[in-house]
C-alpha cells in the first residue's frame, strides 16, 4: 500500500513540475543569422559555452537540453 502512495505521487509530481518549469519566463531563440538551421544543442556551445563568447550567465538554469526551453521564435 505504501508503495502504491510512492507511485501515485511520483506520477502527479511530474506535470506539476513541468507546469512550474513552463512559468518561467524563457528568452526566445532570436531568429537570426547566428541561430538559423541550428537543430542540434551541441551546436550552441560554439557560442554559449563556458569560455565561450557568449556563455550563459552564472544563474542560468543548469541543464544543457536547450529546446526544452528556448524555442526557435517564429519570423
Ligand atoms: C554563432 C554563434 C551562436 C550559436 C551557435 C548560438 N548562439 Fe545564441 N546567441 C549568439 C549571440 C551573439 C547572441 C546575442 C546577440 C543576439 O541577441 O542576437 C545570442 C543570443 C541567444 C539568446 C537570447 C539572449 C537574449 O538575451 O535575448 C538565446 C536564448 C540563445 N542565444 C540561445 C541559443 C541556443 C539554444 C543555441 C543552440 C540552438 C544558440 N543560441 C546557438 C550566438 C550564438
Ligand atoms: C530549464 C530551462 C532552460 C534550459 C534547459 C536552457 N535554458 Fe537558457 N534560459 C532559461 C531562462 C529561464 C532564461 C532567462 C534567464 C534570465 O532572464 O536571467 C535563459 C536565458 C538564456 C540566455 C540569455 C542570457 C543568459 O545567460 O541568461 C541564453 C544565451 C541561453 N539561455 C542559452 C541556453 C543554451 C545554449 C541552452 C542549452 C545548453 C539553454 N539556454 C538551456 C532557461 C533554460
Amino acid at each position: 500500500m505504501k508503495k502504491n502512495l510512492f507511485f501515485l505521487a511520483v506520477i502527479l509530481l511530474v506535470p506539476f513540475t513541468l507546469y512550474i518549469l513552463s512559468l518561467e519566463t524563457v528568452v526566445p531563440i532570436p531568429p537570426d543569422e547566428n541561430h538559423g538551421g541550428l537543430t542540434k544543442e551541441l551546436q550552441c556551445f560554439d557560442c554559449h559555452g563556458k569560455n565561450k563568447e557568449f556563455p550563459r550567465k552564472k544563474e542560468h538554469p543548469p541543464k544543457d537540453l536547450c529546446f526544452q526551453c528556448h524555442k526557435i521564435e517564429e519570423e
